[in-house]
């Protein structure tokens, strides 16, 4: 029989500096007024200089074993989600587990852009069935802001830097919250609509070459606006359908952060009231693996995830890759 896993602890980070849609309008052709009625998005935290993924990671870490109420030497695995590690070589998770004082752990990154989270608990579930007595650190940490164009105002008024993380476990505590179920999926032929290529093997740099713009991230806002919308509804369906619930048993929605028009539309097409959805776009703008779990640290810390609760997240980014998750607190 399969064992059921729970998370033990919740939390969020963002850097201290604020980056408001006042402030962009300085540095690109935009508007606060374009920017709350396209996205929702009034500020977004942005990274001082010096801080990276693994900063923000290691901070939300600790947050996360102060909720759980656990010694971190507990901790038998470390994942970090991201898609924008500190190096390409040691991973982030690596030195997320230096930056909280352990070793010896296994510790692995995981990539599938916005959606990495989500992917990240259907693997922490995996090795919670093989390992025994598996605490596994999960974050999703993002600096978007190192792969932003900041001279693009398609896409440069969009994201944020933060990170969320969680602790998974084999064993229940009184205030824990189960993983009851994953789905995922994807769609590499759509790979082109939002992507970050530069300096990958496809496209590598040559020693004293300046930057292109492949460097940073590049979307075909519309296109992706449409398949995520149609992607997180699909997949919130079936997994409501496999579970025996109805929108009506969800108690609370938490959506990707991508734009706050993509959410509307998600909470909408599943008939999920708006008062059910959870929104924090406009503050935190869309932190891409961050996204989820920041939003569960601060559901947590907020007070909103009591004992007895279904909680549906669903999420989307490249690859083309999407998912959803339920949770019972
Ligand atoms: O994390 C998962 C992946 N990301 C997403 O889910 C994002 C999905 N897409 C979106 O959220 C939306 O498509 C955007 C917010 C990116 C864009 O909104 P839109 O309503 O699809 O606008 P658009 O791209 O069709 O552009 C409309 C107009 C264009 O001008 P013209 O051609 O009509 O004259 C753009 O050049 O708005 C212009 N525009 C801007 N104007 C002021 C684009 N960006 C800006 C800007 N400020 N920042």
């Amino acid at each position: 029989m399969k064992k059921q896993c729970y998370i033990r602890g919740f939390g969020a980070f963002v850097p201290e500096k604020v980056l408001t849609n006042f402030d962009l309008e300085k540095m690109v052709d935009t508007s606060d007024e374009w920017i709350k009625t396209r996205t929702g998005i009034e500020q977004r935290h942005i990274v001082a200089e010096g801080q990276s993924t693994s900063d923000l990671t290691s901070q939300a870490a600790e947050v996360a074993l102060a909720d759980a109420k656990m010694n971190r030497e507990e901790l038998s695995h470390i994942l970090v989600a991201t898609c924008t590690p500190d190096a390409y070589c040691p991973n982030t998770a690596c030195i997320t587990e230096d930056k909280i004082g352990l070793k010896g752990r296994m510790a692995l990154d995981l990539s599938a852009a916005c959606s990495g989270f989500v992917y990240g608990l259907k693997l922490a579930s995996s090795l919670v069935q093989t390992e025994e007595d598996a605490n596994i650190l999960l974050c999703g940490g993002e600096t978007m802001s190192s792969r932003t164009n900041w001279e693009d105002r398609n896409t440069c008024v969009l994201f944020g830097d933060g990170a969320g993380a969680v602790i998974i476990s084999a064993t229940p505590t009184e205030n824990s919250t189960a993983v009851v179920d994953v789905e995922l999926s994807s769609d590499g032929s759509l790979r082109d609509l939002l992507t970050i290529r530069g300096g990958g093997s496809s496209l590598p740099y040559k020693v004293g070459q300046t930057v292109p713009d492949e460097h940073f991230i590049m979307m075909q806002g519309r296109e992706v606006f449409k398949h995520a919308v149609r992607s997180m509804v699909g997949v919130c369906k079936d997994l409501m359908e496999r579970n025996g619930l109805t929108p009506d048993d969800i108690d609370m929605l938490i959506p990707h952060q991508a734009n706050m028009r993509i959410i509307e539309a998600v909470g909408k097409k599943l008939t999920i009231a708006t008062e059910r959805v959870f929104v924090n776009v406009d503050k935190v703008g869309n932190t891409s693996a961050a996204s989820i779990p920041i939003a569960l640290g601060q559901a947590k810390a907020d007070g909103l995830l009591e004992p007895g609760k279904n909680i549906l997240l669903t999420t989307f980014g490249g690859g083309f890759t999407w998912g959803a998750a339920l949770l019972r607190t």
